[in-house]
Formats: structure tokens, sequence, C-alpha cells
């Protein structure tokens, strides 16, 4: 492919090459070795319109692990702020001739209307409610690495999945590498017409926590809220908050999940997520990095296969 938009358009094999090759990069990035060559002489810019700390910061550290030159466009100070439309910044980004553009952006659909506007690859970091490719792909290696296997696992989404690009992206591809989902949240969070997935829908988390293999705590997205999705962060906790007392209906070898930020003692207990005997949380940050050097990599293998293909025929 040409841009990684988001997991909806990938074949399963597609994504599990991409997990195969991000693997290896784990392995090597705790071994301490270095892949310095892969993407020389290319051009990263990252763009991020909306706040990051994980997906930023390791978009930037996977390039310059792969050799890229990596430039963060802080977009609080740019342009943007003077009223620069989306398609003229990504124009006048164009014009600079960068290799891999990584980009965040508040409005769902607004990372694919940029890529149809650039001649470089592009990378979803997240758009609006939409997707959040890597993060999903990052999610499926740490299961992969901690369960042995990335199928036939029973795996609850809980909390916010209304305003979840992470829910939405993450639904996708473990469906595809056909596990068995279960979604739960309290019914002003939970999207209608989301059954059409294959999920099954639980708005109590004792009943749908039975026997799963995996548990994904998501954050309650107060910033994309307008008032009366919850009673009350407290209530929200008491009847949603992952705690060990809930968490004791899950498999005993169960995994605890966050793509973080967390709101501990909102949508998760502060031990719970500390538990190093089942919480993952820290392994999806390292996984984070692995991803998207593999995305980055394939991407740049694309990229340099069509420009030698346009030489090929200019000549
Ligand atoms: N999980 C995630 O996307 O975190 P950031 O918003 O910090 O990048």
């Amino acid at each position: 492919a040409a841009h990684l938009l988001g997991i909806e358009h990938l074949h399963p094999t597609e994504i599990t090459t991409l997990l195969d090759l991000a693997d290896t990069y784990a392995n090597d990035n705790r071994a301490g070795i270095a892949h310095k060559d892969v993407l020389a002489g290319l051009t990263q810019v990252n763009m991020f319109f909306e706040n990051s700390t994980r997906t930023q910061s390791s978009f930037e550290l996977a390039g310059k692990r792969l050799g890229a030159d990596v430039m963060n466009m802080s977009m609080a100070t740019s342009s943007v702020k003077k009223g620069e439309t989306l398609i003229d910044t990504a124009l006048t980004l164009n014009a600079m001739h960068p290799d891999l553009l990584v980009v965040r952006h508040g409005s769902s659909g607004a990372v694919d209307l940029l890529a149809q506007k650039v001649n470089c690859a592009v990378l979803n970091a997240g758009d609006g409610r939409h997707e959040h490719p890597t993060q999903a792909l990052l999610d499926a290696l740490t299961i992969r690495r901690a369960k042995g296997r990335l199928h036939r696992l029973n795996i609850a989404i809980c909390g916010d999945i209304a305003h979840s690009r992470v829910a939405r992206s993450n639904i996708l591809l473990l469906g595809k590498m056909e596990n068995r989902i279960r979604l739960i949240a309290p019914p002003t969070l939970m999207p209608s017409g989301v059954q059409e997935f294959g999920v099954e829908v639980y708005d109590d988390m004792r009943e749908g926590l039975k026997d799963v293999d995996v548990v994904m705590m998501l954050r309650l997205q107060k910033e994309r809220m307008d008032g009366g999705f919850i009673p009350s962060e407290r209530e929200y906790f008491h009847r949603f908050g992952l705690d060990a007392e809930k968490f004791a209906y899950a498999k005993e070898d169960a995994i605890v999940m966050h793509p973080g930020p967390m709101n501990r003692g909102v949508e998760i207990d502060g031990t719970i997520a500390d538990d190093i005997n089942h919480s993952v949380i820290q392994t999806q940050v390292e996984m984070g990095v692995a991803v998207r050097m593999a995305a980055m990599d394939l991407l740049a293998r694309n990229l340099r296969a069509r420009r030698a293909a346009e030489q090929q025929d200019t000549m």
C-alpha cells in the first residue's frame, strides 16, 4: 500500500507481515541492534494537530532508529492558527518533498483527504473518531507476544467506545484475525449498529468480563463529549471502572491493556494498571516504537519501488 490510513482496507496477511517485521524490530530494540540504513536519506515529518505523548514520541524515535531525518511540525505555533486550511498546509509541506508524513487530526477523514494531495507516504496517527491504525497494530503485537497467538481469543473492549478511534481500529483488526470481541459500555457510550461488526454487546462489566483472555480499557474521551454521557466519574468508576473485584471475572491469566493516557480512578484502578502480573500497558508503549518502525519500513519500500518505476517510465 502507498499509505497507512486505517485498518479497514488491510488484509489479514498484510497485518501478519507487518506484525512479523515489528516483532523482529522489538527484539532488536531490546538488544540494542540499530537499523540506521532502513530510512537513510528519507525525510519524515510529524504533523500533530491534536495532543499526543506516546504516538508522537514513538513515531519520532522509530524514524530516528531507522535513520530518517525527522522533523516535528509544531502545529500550536504554525500558520494553521492564522487560518490556513489543512489542504494549503499540506500543499506547502508537499513542496518541501517529504517522504513520510505522520498526521494526527481532530476530524475524521482529514488524514485520508490530505493523503490525496501529497506525493509521499502518509501514516494516520489518529483522525477524530475514525481510526488509529498503529495503535491497533501495537495492541495486536502486544496480545500476540503475551498470548502466543492472535486468533480465537476472547477480548473485551470496555468503556467509551462511542468516541474512540482506538476501539474502532481494534474492532476491525481483531475481527479480521477471527477473535471473539465483546464490547462493554453504558448504552450512552455504545455506538448504534455496532453489532454489524460481529461483536457481542454488554452493559454489565461482570457479565462481559467472564472468562475473557484480554481486557482492553478505554479512556473517557471528555474532549469529545458535550455532557450527559455519564452520571459522574465516581458513579462511572463504580459501574465500569476496572478494579480487582471486576477483573476477577476474567480468566486467571488474562491481560490488562490501556492505550493511554489513563485516567486512574475513572476507567481503571491504579493498582490494576500497575499489576505487573497482568498489566501489559508498558509493553504496549514499547511495541508502539517497533510497530511504527515496521510500518514506515514497509511504506518506504513501496515508495522507493514506485519512484524507481516512475524513473524507468521517464527514461
Ligand atoms: N494512545 C495514544 O494515542 O496516546 P497519545 O494520545 O499520547 O499519543
